[in-house]
């Protein structure tokens, strides 16, 4: 080998390793790069440029106390997290219908749902608590049970299923909405089907009066009515406004027998992982629209009767004497439900409404 090929082949080489530590050198600080940029995004969170899109889906229309109470929520956290959330609320069942929509917060699907309480029962069978017939006498006892302890207690029983009750919504008393006769005795129960949100203490209470029950989804309901695979249902005089099943019904009984609460909720973990400042803004901002929704609700309860009036529908006002009769026949049922929503809870709960 001669002295001129060995210098040669000494020069190659050391370009070849030259080459080759620039090159790793240049990867390596590539790669920290794109890590380095990565953290500090996660560390600054979301921006107005990109923000966090979340979904609010519930079932009611978008002018119902719930529709605009999500939406004022959705606008008031855009505001006030500068467009880094971005809450899309989506009304009327188009995302999902209340059979699914627990199942979809569980898997991260969507992130704030509103179901009335019977909706949670197959879940949290102590949310069968709102449905006891006749246990809220007002709704200042119902906001007096949903801002107090009771309230809270309740929502804490979510917590075994992955998911966190945030706040209480208002949609009034429960009445009786049906297409064959008015109903004023037990008597006039007798044979109905009616279509109920869910719920055993709501089924069992239909069988003491004497008629059945069945669940469907509240997007059913209008064509169930028009159907005639049910007689009638249970609502509040918003929902039946709203929805417009006075179209498909003749006799509306104002019987005011159970409360129509629904839980905002969302799912556990998704929460508390959540940059402080942004669940922070939201937990506020929620309080402060749940105050908002009670007076739209409120407000929405007389205007839909007002609105009902007019209406073909025969309006049915109870005496004290035959609600009196309503109560006493399903008043069994405390005893054969005290233990599926705790007795302790349901005792505190009558006690409450008694002071
Ligand atoms: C129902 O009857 O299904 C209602 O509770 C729906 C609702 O959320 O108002």
């Amino acid at each position: 080998m001669s002295k001129r090929f060995l210098n040669v082949l000494l020069v190659g080489l050391l370009i070849l390793v030259l080459a080759v530590v620039v090159t790793g050198c240049g990867q390596s600080s590539g790669e920290k790069e794109v890590k380095d940029s990565g953290s500090k995004k996660e560390a600054q969170g979301p921006t107005k440029e990109n923000p966090m899109v979340l979904k609010f889906s519930h079932v009611n229309t978008a002018d119902h106390p719930k529709g605009v109470a999500a939406q004022r929520f959705a606008d008031l956290v855009y505001e006030r997290t500068d467009g880094r959330v971005k809450i899309e609320v989506y009304p009327s069942s188009q995302l999902y219908d209340d059979l699914h929509a627990v199942e979809a917060l569980q898997a991260g699907n969507i992130h704030f749902i509103a179901p009335f309480s019977g909706k949670l029962t197959g879940y949290a069978p102590s949310f069968q608590l709102l449905q006891f017939p006749f246990l809220f006498p007002t709704p200042e006892d119902f906001y007096r049970f949903s801002d107090g302890e009771l309230g809270q207690r309740l929502l804490g029983n979510l917590e075994k299923i992955g998911l966190k009750g945030l706040a209480y919504w208002d949609n009034g008393f429960m009445h009786l909405l049906n297409s064959k006769r008015p109903i004023r005795t037990v008597e006039d129960f007798k044979g109905l089907k009616f279509r109920i949100p869910g719920g055993k203490i709501t089924e069992a209470q239909y069988k003491f009066f004497g008629a059945s029950a069945i669940t469907l989804p509240f997007s059913e309901v209008y064509a169930a009515l028009q159907q005639g695979t049910v007689d009638g249902l249970e609502n509040s005089l918003t929902n039946i406004e709203t929805m417009k099943f006075y179209e498909v019904t003749k006799y509306l009984t104002l019987s005011n027998h159970s409360y129509l609460g629904y839980i905002v909720i969302t799912n556990a973990d998704w929460w508390e992982g959540l940059p402080d400042d942004i669940r922070q803004i939201m937990s506020d901002t929620l309080k402060e629209v749940s105050q908002w929704q009670r007076e739209k609700a409120s407000k929405s309860d007389q205007t839909s009767l007002e609105k009902l009036k007019q209406t073909d529908l025969e309006i049915i006002e109870l005496t004290s004497d035959e609600l009196d009769k309503m109560r006493e026949a399903v008043l069994p049922l405390y005893q054969e439900f005290e233990d599926v929503v705790g007795k302790d809870l349901l005792q505190d709960t009558i006690e409450m409404t008694q002071k």
